[in-house]
């Protein structure tokens, strides 16, 4: 996108721009927000910060990266990206993210983690279908009791794991633009837009994440995994599409 620079975040500056623009995003309150210095660490201990500049310097977009070891493999955990409101679906996430999947190749790192909740669709088509990666794990109640976010409505903070591969055939096929997803062995459905429903029927939006959470529970013991999401047949929400052999 024209006039939007993706740059390393490490001056103080770009540093208070990352809080506010989570705030704004997240509409937390300040225990749930990322401090400054959190910004500094994450640079000193081997991760990275990347903002999406205007042409004035107002950050409109960011994603922070820390470097850690998951099962066994070092890697990347992608802990935060936020595209400021205004500017969405222009592409900076994925641009963003394009930037984050570079430095990681560049570094020798073929894997960044994230995780991300279930039932928002959204999400769920740019990590699934986007960026190609994979979900294998569920957690119920990441994040223990909910927070001060108001997007979470009180719901629990339930999580998938997302599995980056950035260097796997998959990926690349996927930032190709190829978006062909073979027959699934089994879907779980998700409704439309969850954060409506847990404005207007938040007891619905629960029943939604408990009845969600024991499909995803039992397939991922089955040994499935989530490779891509797609409007549901009858157009009233959208399914994620699971498979036995990792494509
Ligand atoms: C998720 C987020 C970072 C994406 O940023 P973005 O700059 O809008 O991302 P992009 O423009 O690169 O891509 C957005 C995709 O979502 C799609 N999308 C937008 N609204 C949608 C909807 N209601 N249903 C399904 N897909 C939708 C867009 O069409 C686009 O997909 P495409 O590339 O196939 O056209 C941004 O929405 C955001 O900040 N959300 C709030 C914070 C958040 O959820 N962070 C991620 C936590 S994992």
């Amino acid at each position: 996108m024209v006039g939007i620079d993706i740059r390393e975040c490490v001056t103080p500056d770009d540093f208070h721009q990352c809080v506010h623009l989570q705030r704004r995003v997240w509409r937390s309150s300040d225990v749930d927000v990322i401090p400054p210095y959190a910004y500094v660490v994450t640079r000193h201990t081997g991760g990275f910060t990347l903002g999406a500049f205007a042409a004035d310097g107002q950050l409109v977009g960011f994603t922070r990266a820390l470097f850690a070891c998951w099962r066994g493999e070092l890697c990347y955990y992608s802990n935060i990206l936020a595209v400021h409101p205004e500017y969405r679906n222009r592409g900076i996430g994925r641009r963003l993210k394009l930037r984050q999947r570079e430095w990681a190749l560049a570094r020798g790192r073929d894997l960044v983690i994230w995780t991300f909740d279930p039932l928002q669709a959204v999400n769920a088509h740019f990590n699934l279908n986007t960026l190609g990666a994979i979900v294998r794990n569920y957690e119920v109640n990441f994040f223990g009791p909910p927070s001060s976010s108001p997007l979470h409505q009180g719901l629990d903070t339930d999580r998938l794991v997302v599995e980056w591969h950035v260097d796997s055939p998959r990926v690349r096929r996927r930032l190709g633009g190829h978006r062909d997803d073979p027959p699934p062995a089994a879907t779980v459905v998700i409704p439309r837009d969850i954060n409506v429903l847990k404005v207007q029927d938040p007891e619905a939006a629960r029943a939604w994440q408990r009845d969600v959470r024991r499909q995803f529970t039992e397939l991922f013991a089955a040994s499935l995994y989530a490779g891509g999401v797609r409007p549901s047949p009858d157009g009233s929400g959208y399914q994620y599409l699971f498979y036995q052999d990792r494509v």
